[in-house]
């Protein structure tokens, strides 16, 4: 996602923390100025290097959405294996400092493990390749879905986030980065997901921004149920 959706996505997932889970994450957050599950959740972009490059997306095979360790992640350099270390280094006992980078790895991953396209297919590059109109403007498939889908909402993001910040208290739950980006990819794999010609119809918009909001929204609720689970 872009800077929106990974916003949304910690401002939602913020108010369905525990208070356990709240407490603990406002104190590893408390020693960088003004932090709030809202504002490090574009950290994990703004520090990209060659070493975390690939912690964003997995690519399944082409025309099959599982997933298997060795064969689609061996080196461990994929969202769902980097984002299973980062929770397992947020669960340990290892410094604040650590912890805290960890923190803000789960909530920046757990959002882009549930965008579709970051679990589309190696070939174009997640859709990255994928040449569209939309909006009067020339983009891709991926940015479409990382952003310009939700800066050109009707309602914008306010009316998804009033919608949205009715949710309840994520009840504590193990979380499934594998099962997430499966989830993602068999969006991908729908079909009219690529459209039928370059040029993107509102019919196209009408079609897809539902899954699009459910997919903030369930990024939102699992990221919760996982930092529940994980700072009881
Ligand atoms: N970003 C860069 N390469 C990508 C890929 N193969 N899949 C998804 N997102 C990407
Ligand atoms: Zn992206
Ligand atoms: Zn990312």
């Amino acid at each position: 996602w872009g800077a929106e959706g990974h916003r949304l996505i910690g401002e939602l997932a913020e108010i369905q923390l525990t208070p356990t889970a709240h407490s603990e994450v406002n104190r590893l957050l408390a020693a960088e100025p003004d932090a709030t599950m809202s504002s490090v959740a574009t950290w994990a972009d703004e520090v990209r290097s060659p070493q975390t490059a690939h912690w964003h997306y997995v690519n399944p095979p082409l025309g099959d959405c599982s997933y298997a360790r060795i064969r689609d992640c061996a080196d461990g350099q994929c969202s769902v294996e980097a984002l299973s270390k980062q929770i397992a280094v947020l669960k340990s006992k290892a410094p604040d400092e650590a912890r805290r980078k960890a923190l803000k790895w789960v909530i920046h991953l757990v959002g882009d493990l549930h965008q579709p396209l970051h679990a589309g297919f190696k070939g174009d590059k997640g859709g990255n390749l994928y040449q569209v109109r939309a909006f009067g403007r020339g983009t891709h498939l991926h940015s479409l879905w990382d952003g310009v889908m939700i800066r050109n909402r009707v309602g914008g993001i306010d009316e998804l986030r009033r919608d949205a910040s009715t949710a309840g208290l994520a009840a504590p739950a193990t979380p499934r980065p594998a099962a997430w980006a499966v989830e993602s990819c068999k969006i991908v794999i729908k079909t009219g997901f690529y459209p039928g010609g370059r040029f993107i119809e509102q019919s196209y918009i009408d079609r897809w921004d539902p899954v699009l909001v459910a997919r903030l929204k369930s990024a939102a609720q699992r990221l919760a149920a996982t930092l529940n689970d994980t700072l009881r």
